[in-house]
């Protein structure tokens, strides 16, 4: 008997892992765009490079957060998790994907930023959701004495329900017709659902983080605790700092910038507190996995630094929309939401069926090479925003066109570590899609040695 089976969330994480390299695809090819502007506009134009890209990735991180949450649900509660519940997420949300990808590229738009697509087709995500929440709720049974990442998970199960579905009031006239109250509840609606989607992720860190020190009060400490007040803070007020240019209630922004990030200080202080209770022994045996902690938490305090200065009303007002706020949103989906959920697919996507050992040399060095590359990514779209505000603010009448040509340099530099990026990702990556599907297709009678976690029954 395949005791390796794979089962829906795992699939699940999987879909996400090809997402993400699918939607890398199309950014190093916007990326390349930058750079000569023009290339490949005949087909595939920056105004679809940019969706296909930003869906693919987005997707990327509600497929293998979801997953990873149902399947971490199943290990901490030890309860049967429904195999239909999951069996349809899994199908609504691969066929929303392939149905949203394939409709770009046969001109299919109608969203709004994000979320391009028709917003019909904004429903397979929603029914795909609410079967996640109905999984989640069924694997709860109490709210008494529960660590953190539960009260995280359900927290960002129910929040992403609902600010993705306020970020479709503008399809009723209402919202539309108004459009400071538009741009408001687009923004804020975005900004929450971020926060939504940080509590599915941090709670899967924490959670992982537990089960490799075998250190139980440390996901009940008042500092984890403290970590999820302030996120559900963060949640609620932190989209202020994306309508600083809005004309709206001053109290607003101000609350937004006192809390801002603040979340990011504790999560970062939890990660490098914890690194100190783990064992040699335990780094080895969950060496990836560790890994990719690690490389998530200093990329927190580097994106901590930039989220600061971009969160100050004087510095926001020249940075919005430009490179600059690309930087922080890539900085942070990258280096902090990918390296977590790194991390989370390393323990439940590795050692099943083949071996994760023979890749681990292979992984650290992409690791090394990834972080390189996300620093010259990262610096040269800084420097181009920076150069752009400059121009936006100078009397001095200089041709947009002139200015585009001086930052030439820095887009070579964006596209070109970008690449690497991509190639640092997919090595990272292989070992995982590999071993999947060979506990599909050549599943070895035994599991590999070393591989500790149970066999769990399915419903
Ligand atoms: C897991 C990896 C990645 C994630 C999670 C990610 C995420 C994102 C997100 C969320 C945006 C939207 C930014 C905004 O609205 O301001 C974006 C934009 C973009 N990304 Fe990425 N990205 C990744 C990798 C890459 C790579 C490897 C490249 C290039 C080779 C790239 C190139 C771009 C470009 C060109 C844009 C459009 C910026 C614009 O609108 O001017 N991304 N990315």
């Amino acid at each position: 008997m395949n005791t390796n089976k794979v089962e829906a969330p795992k699939w699940l994480i999987f879909s996400g892992l090809v997402l993400m390299l699918i939607g890398m695809m199309f950014g190093a090819i916007g990326a390349f765009q930058y750079m000569l502007p023009g290339f490949l506009k005949q087909y595939l134009s920056f105004e679809k490079t940019r969706p296909f890209h930003v869906s693919s990735v987005v997707f990327w991180i509600l497929f293998s957060a979801t997953g990873g949450v149902v399947l971490y649900l199943r290990e901490y509660a030890q309860v049967k998790i429904s195999r239909w519940l999951s069996r349809f997420h899994l199908i609504f949300f691969v066929t929303g994907a392939i149905l949203i990808l394939s409709g770009y590229a046969l001109g299919f738009f109608g969203g709004r930023e994000y979320w391009e697509f028709p917003p019909v087709l904004a429903l397979f995500l929603l029914a795909g959701w609410i079967l996640f929440i109905i999984q989640v709720v069924k694997s709860v049974k109490t709210l008494r004495q529960q660590p953190v990442y539960i009260w995280m998970w359900l927290t960002g199960a129910f929040g992403f329900l609902f600010t993705f579905s306020e970020s479709y009031l503008w399809i009723f006239s209402h919202f539309r017709k108004d459009i400071v109250l538009d741009m408001t509840v687009q923004w804020k609606s975005y900004g929450s659902m971020v926060g939504c989607w940080n509590m599915l992720v941090y709670g899967a860190g924490i959670y992982l983080m537990e089960k490799i020190s075998q250190d139980k009060p440390y996901a009940r400490s008042a500092t984890a605790f403290a970590l999820f007040f302030l996120g559900f803070f963060n949640l609620l007020f932190n989209w202020s700092h994306h309508i600083y240019t809005l004309p709206v209630t001053p109290a607003i922004r101000h609350i937004g910038y006192l809390v801002s990030m603040t979340e990011l200080l504790i999560l970062g202080r939890l990660i490098y507190k914890w690194k100190d209770s783990v064992t040699a022994m335990q780094k080895t045996q969950f060496g990836l996995s560790y890994r990719f902690l690690m490389i998530a938490d200093v990329w927190i305090f580097l994106n901590l630094f930039l989220a600061i200065l971009i969160s100050i009303p004087a510095i926001n007002v020249y940075t919005h929309g430009t490179y600059i706020t690309v930087a922080h949103v890539m900085g942070t989906t990258i280096g902090i939401n990918t390296m977590l959920l790194l991390a989370v697919s390393f323990d439940l996507l590795g050692n099943t069926c083949r071996s994760m050992e023979a890749y681990r040399v292979q992984v650290y060095r992409a690791g090394w090479l990834v972080n390189g590359a996300l620093v010259v990514f990262l610096t040269s779209l800084l420097v181009a925003g920076i150069q752009r505000a400059q121009w936006q603010m100078s009397n001095e009448g200089v041709p947009f066109a002139v200015m585009m040509n001086s930052l030439r340099p820095y887009f070579i530099a964006f596209a070109a570590s970008g690449v690497v990026l991509l190639m640092g990702f997919a090595t990272i990556v292989y070992p995982l899609l590999r071993n999947i599907v060979a506990c599909n297709f050549k599943p070895r009678k035994q599991p590999v040695a070393g591989w500790k976690t149970p066999v769990y029954q399915i419903e």
